[in-house]
């Protein structure tokens, strides 16, 4: 039996005013004891009020990105640090999202997680394949080389969460099947296992990203290797994300 908790992270990405809070409010109200873990995060703007909100921890709380350095003359950017100090415990980071619109590179990447885990957070790694790479058959080898390159050396596997996001999946309505997506997850712990850098791979949690909704969740909860989900758009109505919760914990 796995000991790995299962995690329910909301992306919110570039969504959330204050008028949102409310609805944050809904799911807490909702699950004031989950029996998964929740994560959690919005835009920065938001995270302090989040975190007054969910002072009871019942909730974790994440950045979406921060940049490598600690501090610094870097406009515009927030450390891990900072977001730390606003209460954040978790941070997404090299989503493809940013991979695609800023160049985020598996080098890149891997320095802002080793920043974010000696600043005390849980890097949530994510990787994925374009659809062109998936129908050219070259999705496993993508993704190793995603893992190699992100994933920094000597982290504990407390400190990070890799995120399987097929890009072609992120905000489409479309899933891999059953199938595709045990295959990735069970190659990823694999990888994993492979790596001598002193972590317990089996203690990684492994999360499937992209158009996870209710209808859907409880079959991909049942995968192997699939400790959890990261959710987009679904996340941001909290009667739908909350029916994931409830899948999640059904299965956990
Ligand atoms: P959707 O759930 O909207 O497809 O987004 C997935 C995602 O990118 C989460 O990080």
């Amino acid at each position: 039996m796995s000991q790995r908790r299962k995690l329910a992270a909301g992306n919110w990405k570039m969504n959330g005013l204050s008028a949102d809070l409310a609805k944050l409010r809904q799911l807490i109200d909702t699950y004031p004891n989950p029996g998964c873990e929740v994560l959690v995060c919005p835009p920065a703007t938001l995270l302090d009020r989040v975190r007054a909100l969910t002072a009871d921890k019942t909730i974790a709380l994440g950045g979406q990105d921060c940049h490598f350095a600690v501090n610094g003359a870097h406009t515009g950017d927030i450390s891990a640090r900072m977001l730390a100090d606003a209460g954040a415990e978790y941070i997404i980071l090299g989503h493809s999202e940013r991979r695609t619109a800023y160049g985020e590179t598996d080098a890149l990447v891997k320095s802002k997680s080793s920043a974010a885990i000696a600043a005390g957070l849980v890097a949530v790694i994510c990787v994925g394949e374009t659809l062109e790479q998936r129908k050219g058959g070259g999705t496993l080898e993508v993704i190793g080389e995603q893992i190699i390159g992100s994933v920094p050396e000597g982290a504990s596997e407390d400190a990070i969460v890799i995120a399987y996001e097929p890009i072609w999946a992120i905000g489409t309505g479309r899933t891999p099947t059953l199938a595709q997506i045990a295959e990735v997850h069970d190659f990823i712990r694999a990888q994993l296992r492979m790596r001598d850098d002193g972590f317990a791979a089996d203690g990684v949690r492994l999360l499937y990203g992209g158009s996870v909704k209710p209808s859907n969740a409880e079959e991909i909860f049942g995968v192997s290797n699939v400790d959890g989900a990261l959710v987009g758009g679904a996340s941001l109505d909290p009667t739908d994300f909350g029916a994931i919760v409830s899948a999640l914990e059904a299965a956990a």
